[in-house]
């Protein structure tokens, strides 16, 4: 929030934050993960920031990609300056399907069988194949994007993915297209992670995947999330709530200042917005000059605390802003 004043008094910009509960407190005080009001705040509001929710988190993340329908879960991945990343160059996005696969939570216990139902459709395979080919060309970069699924053994389910996958790909000519089974991608992202644009997966695969490509580019601290659907975008870190940290005022704050920037940025494109997007800019530059100036928490070799980082970030703001070299 100190970030954000910092952007809406710089900019000018009006912005009317409702503060709404989910989670593991939720539960313990109110007996529910994700209230109802929660929800219907929610989808009366342009956007939702989200924090980690903890133990519950199947119930309220999860749940809300589903209800919402927020079908893809967008996670950028980029070497930022005096952050430990493997290589210097990185720089590409995971395109996660967010409402299918075992996410779905078809499972059922039979005695000592359990079983649990991987549910892939064409029409969820094809969105977000889609979504992946319009973020491809929208960042206009190395303009390629991978799929990524087991179809030498999920015959059924990774092969109508990689089959939707295929039949996207052949409208969009200018994009190169290639596909690895999810092994080989895991391997490929610490071999040569510089060649990857934009990669498309299921829902489990792109969860770990997720986890493996944050760590690439400096861990959880600095890795954010959007999840978009239609109508509604929902941003959270990809991290979750470090109960060995908790309450020690050392969390990194980047992925969720990052993840602020992913809203702003999607307002703005959503709305033709020029002050949203400005903002999102902002917030990006602001926070590299803190890592370039190493005014970061200490999982990054920093000394500051969560707040003062937020802080830093804040002054940072109206420097960036005001085009003054920070
Ligand atoms: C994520 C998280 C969630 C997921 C958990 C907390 C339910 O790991 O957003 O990547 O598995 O999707
Ligand atoms: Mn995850």
């Amino acid at each position: 929030m100190t970030v954000l004043n910092a952007v809406e008094n710089t900019l000018g910009l009006n912005v009317n934050y409702e503060f709404l509960e989910a989670g593991d407190k939720c539960l313990q005080m109110h007996g529910i993960a994700l209230p109802e009001e929660t929800v219907k705040s929610i989808m009366k509001s342009d956007a939702t920031l989200k924090g980690p929710v903890g133990e519950t988190a199947a119930a309220v993340i999860v749940k809300l990609r589903q209800l919402l329908d927020l079908y893809a879960n967008v996670r950028p991945f980029k070497s930022y300056p005096n952050v430990p990343c493997l290589k210097p160059n990185i720089d590409f996005v995971i395109v996660r399907e967010n409402t299918e696969d075992l996410y779905k939570g078809f499972e059922y216990t039979l005695g000592d069988v359990a079983v649990s139902l991987r549910v892939i459709t064409r029409a969820g395979s094809e969105r977000i194949a889609k979504y992946a080919f319009e973020e491809a060309a929208r960042r206009g970069v190395k303009r390629k994007v991978t799929a990524v699924h087991k179809a030498n053994v999920l015959k059924a389910t990774c092969g109508l993915f990689a089959e939707a996958c295929r039949s996207v790909a052949r409208n969009y000519p200018s994009i190169s297209y290639e596909e690895l089974y999810v092994d080989a991608a895991a391997m490929f992202l610490i071999k040569k992670p510089e060649d990857f644009d934009v990669l498309v997966t299921t829902n489990m695969f792109g969860d770990i995947l997720s986890d493996e490509a944050a760590q690439l580019v400096g861990g959880l601290g600095v890795a954010p999330a959007a999840n978009i659907g239609e109508k509604y975008g929902l941003f959270e870190p990809v991290h979750g709530a470090a109960w060995d940290i908790a309450g020690r005022n050392i969390a990194n704050p980047s992925s969720l200042i990052l993840a602020a920037k992913m809203m702003f940025e999607w307002l703005g494109f959503k709305n033709n917005d020029e002050i949203c997007l400005e903002a999102a800019k902002v917030i990006e530059k602001s926070i590299i000059e803190a890592f370039r100036r190493r005014c970061v928490t200490p999982d990054l070799g920093g000394s500051l605390s969560t707040k003062d980082m937020g802080l830093k970030v804040a002054s940072l703001i109206g420097e960036v802003a005001s085009g003054k070299d920070p």
